[in-house]
Order: structure tokens, then sequence, then C-alpha cells
């Protein structure tokens, strides 16, 4: 579905002679200024669209033989053709010109070029108003499918390495300060987390994505006998629109997948600054797949992780898109305006720029080292275990504004005499707080520390093993 690069023979020049295209029928004797056939085109880019184009198309003379507006042998006269121009669409032998505009009237003029009579009625109680909405809504469906697919396959590179990296332990950050200690694959999970709720988002825009806008027409629906219910029956559609101007205009529809894609682009943006920052001589947490990263021109020591700063900086286009969007469909009047033929640039390439971002991501994150020795010479560094040392205290009985207190100022003592927590001597905590005895130094250090959590969500160690298989089970 998803196609780059042109299907239709591009070999034909794009200013070729004007021949009178279905749409200029009827009031019109001027000929099109070739300005505007430039101007107005999206054959350029809804080409992409065949697939769905044709299968709509079967659907509706399915429909249109059942209803008996054309007979059993004219559908499967237009059946038969409609799937020879599909497979010469899809061997790029079918010829683009420009005056037909988009890529329904492409695909309805090859079809009368070759039935004639029986081809000009295929467009019965049709407009390319409900044409296009269906196609997109087609287009968007599956698109929507292979993202999610997309999604569990990085959920799963996560999940994958958490059993390998249990027992190391990583600082956790607020405000980029070391905060507190945490299992790496707490990590891991937390990712996992994101994308799931992003996947729920994404069946959700589905649900509303997958109705049937087939039989709307133009705007008001058509005189004819039409069986709405079963064209969309027919393209696996939920169920069909209830408002026929309502569906001419909406585009609900794209503006949630774009913003779905979005808050995905948004996840992976702040996965990639994390694990740039993560690879730097600074940090050195994590080292990315050399076959991800490049070199530079002139300064040989450089590995430079462009795939993370791509994924970061791509984010921003799929942002824009969604922006885009918004901006097209506000002010517009009841029903279709053709300014909505430039909803689809933004879509696809929102949908290109997150497919491409996944499929990076997670060779990525299956095949990054954590610098295990690097982390743990500097883990004791940043008083991580602190606030392990006020709730030990809290559960002492102390009251907690004053345990958090107390500990600052043995903090404090500790940074003047350059030593972590777990080597500042009992008796210097005790002057600060003379409840504190020996087994104070049972929760200190960052394991101790670590080991010492109890809550749901937290990053026990008995709880991030729990997730993990838990996790394990949703993906397999
Ligand atoms: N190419 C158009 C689009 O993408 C198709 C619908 C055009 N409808 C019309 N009445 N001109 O929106």
């Amino acid at each position: 579905m998803h196609r780059r690069g042109a299907l239709f023979n591009s070999h034909t020049p794009r200013d070729s002679q004007i021949v009178k295209s279905p749409s200029r029928s009827g009031v019109f004797q001027a000929k099109t200024d070739k300005r505007l056939e430039a101007f107005a085109e999206s054959i350029s880019f809804d080409q992409r669209l065949y697939c769905q184009d044709i299968r709509g198309s079967i659907a509706h003379a399915t429909m249109l033989a059942s209803v008996g507006l054309i007979t059993a042998e004219e559908f499967s006269q237009i059946e038969d053709t409609l799937r020879e121009i599909e497979s010469e669409i899809e061997a790029g032998k079918l010829p683009i010109q420009i005056e037909l505009e988009d890529i329904h009237m492409h695909v309805e003029q090859a079809l009368i070029d070759r039935l004639g009579d029986v081809g000009r009625k295929l467009h019965t109680a049709r407009s390319r108003n409900d044409q296009v909405s269906t196609d997109v809504r087609l287009w968007i469906r599956d698109a929507l499918d292979q993202v999610d697919e997309l999604l569990q396959a990085l959920q799963r590179a996560f999940v994958g390495r958490c059993d390998a990296d249990f027992d190391v332990i990583l600082p956790a950050y607020t405000h980029l300060q070391r905060a507190q200690p945490v299992l790496a694959p707490h990590y891991w999970l937390a990712y996992v987390e994101k994308f799931a709720r992003d996947r729920d988002r994404l069946s959700d825009c589905r649900r509303r994505t997958n109705q049937s806008s087939l039989g709307v027409a133009a705007v008001a629906g058509t005189t004819l006998p039409i069986d709405r219910d079963q064209t969309a029956t027919l393209l696996g559609f939920d169920s069909v629109t209830a408002n026929s101007l309502d569906t001419s205009s909406d585009r609900d529809f794209m503006l949630e997948t774009a913003f779905v894609l979005s808050v995905i682009a948004t996840h992976l943006s702040s996965w990639a600054e994390e694990w740039i920052l993560w690879s730097t001589v600074e940090y050195n947490f994590i080292k990315i797949p050399q076959a991800f990263c490049t070199g530079s021109s002139i300064m040989p020591q450089k590995v430079n992780p462009d795939t993370l700063e791509l994924t970061r900086g791509k984010s921003a286009r799929v942002m824009g898109n969604l922006q885009t969007l918004m901006l097209l469909v506000k002010n517009l009047p009841l029903a279709y305006n053709r300014d909505l033929q430039e909803d689809k640039p933004p879509l696809f390439d929102s949908f290109d720029t997150v497919i491409a971002m996944l499929e990076l991501a997670a060779p990525i994150v299956a095949g990054s080292e954590l610098q295990t020795d690097s982390i743990s010479s500097r883990l004791e560094q940043g008083y991580l275990d602190a606030t392990t040392l006020m709730e030990w205290m809290i559960s002492k009985g102390m009251p907690q504004r004053r345990a958090h207190h107390l500990v600052g100022a043995i903090v404090g003592e500790a940074m003047e005499r350059k030593v972590p927590l777990a080597k500042l001597p009992l008796e210097v905590m005790r002057v600060h707080a003379e409840e504190i005895d020996e087994s104070v130094y049972e929760c200190l250090g960052t394991a101790n520390a670590v080991a010492a959590f109890v809550s749901y969500g937290s990053t026990a160690p008995d709880q991030v093993r729990a997730q993990i298989e838990s996790w394990k089970e949703r993906l397999n």
C-alpha cells in the first residue's frame, strides 16, 4: 500500500494536448487554462490511492448490478476491465494525463476508453466527493494497521532487552538532574507503555475512520435506489455514515490520524533525544549500533547518531502536517470544497515519516549496548538514595517534612566530605537525627535503594519482573 515513486507512465509529457475531461462536459465551452491544469492536478500524489479507488469502484459496480442499475453482464465487463487497469497501473503502464486531474478520473477514463457506454455507467449515483473520502478511509485503515504492527515490533524490541538488562541500575532523572535509581527494564517498559497508548489511540481512530462514505454522492445523496449497506459490507466498513452533508465535508478522521501520528513522533523524538545524550562521552550509557550511525568527513574519531537525530528532526514535519490539516479544514463551510484536495500530501507524508522512523527504531533498540562499567562507576554519585533514606526515617515514625529537612542536612554533610551516603559514618548521621541506627545502611547505596521499593508501578524488582512477564504475554 505504501508505494513511493511513480506508478504511472511518467514519459507522457505533462503538457500534452487537452482532451475534454469527463468533469468538463456539460456547461463548459472554453478549454481549461494550462496553468490551472498544473495547479489543480492531484494525480502526482493521489495515484497512491489506485488500489483503493479500484476496490471501491468494484464494490460500487457490484451494488449497481444488484439493485438493477446495471446488468450482470455490464458488471462483469466493468470488473474485469478495472482489474486489467489495476495491473497496468501496477506495471507503470497507464499514462498520466494531467487534464484528468486525479486518480478517480484516470481510472474512470481508462474504463470508458475500453468499454464506451458501459464504462460511462460506473459513475452512476457517485461523485468524486464520496469516492475520494472512501478511498482515503480505506487507505488510512491499512496504513494504521501497518503503523500498529511496527509499534508492536518496537515494543517487542524493548521487552526483548528486559531480561538481559534486568540487573542494570540506571539513574532516573527529573529536570535532567539525577533523582532516584531505577532498573534498566523500568526504563524500557516506560516506552512500551507509551507505545501501548499510541496503539490504543490508533485503534480508536481506526474505528471512526472505518465508516463508509460511499453513496453520499456529491452532497445530498441520490434519487437512485442504491444500497449503501452493501458497499459498506463489501469494503469491510463497520457502518455507513448517517448524514450526506456531514460526510461530504468530514475530514475529522484525517485530523485524528495526523494527531495520533504526531504523538507517536513525539514519543520517538524524546526517546531519540535521550539516547543521543546517553551515547555521548559525557554520559557513556549506551552504544548505538554503527550500522545506524555515520562518520564525519573531517573528524576521523566521530561516530554520529544520525538516525536518532533525524528521528528527532523529522518528528517536526509530522507535527507540521497536523497543523497544516487543522488549518486546511478550519473555516470551510459545508460541504465538499476543493481545498480538501490538499489533505493528502500532509497525510501521506506523516505516514511515510512515522513508518520510516519506526522501521529504524526497532533495530536500534534491539542492537544498542548498555555501557555497564561506565554506568556503574558513577552510579553512587548524585545521591540517588537520598529519598530512600528519607522514607526510611518516615517508616521509623518521623514526619515527612522533618525527615526531608534532616536528610538534606545529612546529604550536605556527605557532599562536603565527598562521600556517598553509604560511606557516611553513623555518628555523623546521628548528629542530625539521633533516631538513626546501624540498620540504616540496609537502605543505602543504589542497589539497596532499588530493592527497597514496594509500590505498584514502581521500580521494585518484583514489580518490574511482573510487568515484564505481563508484557511478554500481551505481546505474544
Ligand atoms: N481530487 C479531488 C480531491 O482530492 C477529488 C474530489 C474532487 N471533487 C470535485 N467535485 N472536484 O479532493
